[in-house]
Parts: structure tokens; sequence; C-alpha cells
């Protein structure tokens, strides 16, 4: 991640709307960012690498292998130094590749290298536009977290008049500042989220356990990280990979999730509580493996130690947001949860419904704090991660305020 002046690296591709990313370029060096420019084969058919080298004052990228040697490896090092990528105007074709994670020029082998936010500005003809291929490239994209500035109506180059003119650049320069602010807006804070079901042990090989995958938890460290948090994620048995540039801890039980917890509670700002705890488990576990002929009546249970409302009990004044699945009443209960165990946010969720919540890559969630209830469509996990974490910035900001 870049220090200093927050660097967007603008992606350029080969449609007729190239001619408007000068303009863009300037917008937003007149808005303080340092720019840099990755450019198609196709791209520089319409406006010339010098172009922007002229308005940049920095080498523009075109090819993965004709430019100057650097030190490190060029796409991996923009990759790096961007704070946002933006692709304007992005075309149908680079967009099914960047769907597909295809990496086969420098502009499609940057944006997969970046951790950064993309910004996508479409541009094209109103039938490629519409077809069907085209909007499951849009989707795909969009639920891997990239952010659409969306083409707008009008005459196109082709003489058709529809949808697909790349839309106003004082309009993409302000998207790609929001993602820029953003991708800084945790700096210094030390967020810890917890993630996944705790398994409470019957015996060597037995527990008991939930469905939870963990992938929301998964994803709100991720995006933290990514705004610059330090960050901690706690997490039950799943089978999820590392985040990026977070500590990770991998428990299996609830009290060792409170330990966990607890040990790291004194640095951090905000609590992310999006685990499944288990709210029992058994009370004694066997030291050996409980043969069939052995099978106790009944499992004696006792309860778990509840995290989050201990935390809340404390009233130290970190940032707590807990989770409630509910399967009925959901926001008369998370509001129930919210005043017992004293948080600042729940985020509630009705895991009735089996096409939602655990497992599964979309939710519908619902926003419950003291000042009310604010209620989302079905949203991408990766979505509602950065969604809650510009609810929980906002909320930091108006504390400091
Ligand atoms: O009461 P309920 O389990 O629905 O509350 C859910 C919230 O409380 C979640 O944020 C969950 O992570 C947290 N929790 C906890 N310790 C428990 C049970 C739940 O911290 N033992």
């Amino acid at each position: 991640m870049a220090r200093g002046k927050p660097t967007i690296l603008v992606g350029i591709t080969g449609g007729i709307g190239a001619y408007k990313s000068c303009e863009l370029v300037r917008l937003l060096q007149k808005r303080g960012f340092r720019v840099k420019v990755v450019m198609t084969e196709a791209a520089t058919r319409f406006v010339t690498p010098l172009t922007f080298r002229t308005l940049t004052g920095e080498p523009v990228a075109v090819s993965l292998w004709a430019d100057e040697p650097e030190s490190k490896v060029h796409h991996i090092s923009l990759a790096e130094e961007a704070d946002v990528m933006a692709i304007v105007p992005c075309t149908a074709n680079v967009m099914a590749k960047l769907a597909q994670g295809r990496a086969d020029d420098m502009l499609t082998t940057t944006a997969l290298a970046t951790e950064a936010p993309l910004v996508i500005a479409p541009a094209m003809n109103t039938h490629m536009w519409r077809k069907e291929t085209t909007r499951r490239n849009v989707e795909v994209l969009r639920a891997r977290g990239a952010v659409f500035v969306e083409p707008g109506t009008g005459e196109l180059a082709c003489g058709d008049v529809g949808e697909g003119r790349l839309a106003d650049v004082r309009i993409i320069a302000n998207a790609i500042e929001t993602e820029a602010l953003r991708s800084r807006d945790l700096v210094g804070v030390h967020v810890l989220v917890t993630a996944g079901g705790t398994q409470e042990p019957i015996d060597p090989v037995r527990f008991i356990g939930n469905h939870s995958s963990g992938k929301t938890g998964f994803a709100i460290a991720e995006e933290a990280a990514r705004r610059g948090a330090r960050v901690s994620l706690i997490t039950g048995p799943v089978s999820l990979p590392d985040p990026f540039n977070c500590e990770v801890v991998r428990v299996q039980t609830a009290l060792q999730m409170r330990a966990a917890v607890l040990a790291r509670f004194d640095t951090t700002d905000v609590v992310v509580m999006s685990a499944a705890v288990a709210d029992f488990r058994p009370a004694a576990m066997s030291a050996d493996k409980i043969k069939k002929g052995d099978a106790p009546e009944a499992i004696e249970l006792e309860r778990n130690p509840d995290i989050l409302a201990e935390l809340g009990e404390r009233g130290s004044g970190v940032l707590l947001v807990g989770f409630a699945a509910e399967t009925n009443e959901v926001v008369t209960n998370a509001q129930a949860k919210l005043e017992a165990k004293r948080v600042d946010l729940i985020v509630a969720n009705d895991v009735s419904d089996p096409s939602m919540g655990f497992g599964t890559e979309h939710n519908k969630v619902y926003y419950v704090t003291a000042d009310g209830v604010d209620e989302t469509p079905v949203l991408g996990k990766r979505t509602i991660a950065r969604d809650l974490l510009d609810r929980v910035a906002a909320l930091l900001q108006s504390r400091k305020g």
C-alpha cells in the first residue's frame, strides 16, 4: 500500500472513451492524487502513452515485456503501489477477462495482482452492454467487491443511441475518491474479528458444532486490513485460507476463543464478534473415543461464557459489534441483544431462508443501533463487509468529533 499522496492506478482499455481518461487523470491530480497509468495495446491505438506520460510525469506501462526494467517486477510493483485501481474506460472484453481471472497483458495482470479496490467504468455499444454474458461478468466482479460506475445513455460513437457511454468523468472521479478515502480510513485502528463456529468436543473425534462457514468474518478481516487497520482474526475451525496482513489465531472451542479475545482486548479499538460461538459445551469430554456400545443416554451440557456480553459489561469504550442470526422476529430479538449485551451495533440476519446466511455467498442484514434500524437488500458478503466497516469508521469518527 502506498504512503504519502494516495496513488490511483488508471487502467485504460481500447475504446473511444479513452480520450476522456486524459481529463480524468487531470481531475484526479487536481484532487491531490498521484496518478499512474497502465494501458492495453488496444488503448494505445486511441491515445498514445506519451500523452499520459506527459500528463502524469510517470512512466506508462503497456507491455509485460518491453518496458524498461525496474528494480521490482513491474506489474507487481504497480499492483502494490495502487491505493485504488480504476479501469476507465473498460471494454466488454477486458471485463470478461477480469471476471475469469485472465492475465495476458500488463493491465489484466496488474488487476489480478492488486489488493487495491477496483473501480470499473465500462463503455461499449448498447447491445454489448445488455448481452447476458456482459451482465453476468458485471455481477461476478461486483460480488468480488468491484465498484461499477455505470455507463450513461446517449449517442454512442457507433451512431447508436442508448446505454453504453462512458459515465461523466466527474462521477468516475468521485467514485475513485470515495474508494481512496475508504482505503485508509482504518489506519491506526486495531480491529479484532472473530469468525466461524466453535467446536465443543464430546470425545477426541466428536464435537458439537454449527454451520458457520466463517466467510463473513474473513471478509471483514480482509477488508479491515485493506483499509489500513491492524487486524487480529480469531477463528474457529473453517476451511478458508488466512487473509492477507492479518494476525490469524485458529482456535477450536469457545473457551479458547474467549482467551484469545481477552489476551488482545486491551489494545483493541473495535471488536467484531461474527463468530457463531457455541452456547453450550459437553460438561465433560471423554478422554477416549466413546464406543458404540457405551453410548450415554444423554450428554450433559454446561453453558459457555458469552464473550460479547462479557466485553460489554466492561464498559471499556471499545466499539463492540455483535451478530445475531435469528429465525423469527429478527429486529426485535436483535434490539434485545443490543441492550442485553451492551454493544454499539448488531448485525442481524434471518437464517430461516436457506438461500442466505450460513455457508452461502450472500446475505440480507439489518443494522441495529440505539438510533434505529437499517435494512439492506441481499448483498454479497464482501459488500456487507465493506458496508459494515463504513459504519464502524463513521462511528469511530463521530466518537472523535
Ligand atoms: O445471543 P446470541 O448467541 O444470538 O448472540 C450472538 C452474538 O454474541 C454474536 O456476536 C456472537 O459472536 C456473540 N456470542 C458470544 N459468546 C457466546 C455466544 C454468542 O460472544 N457464547
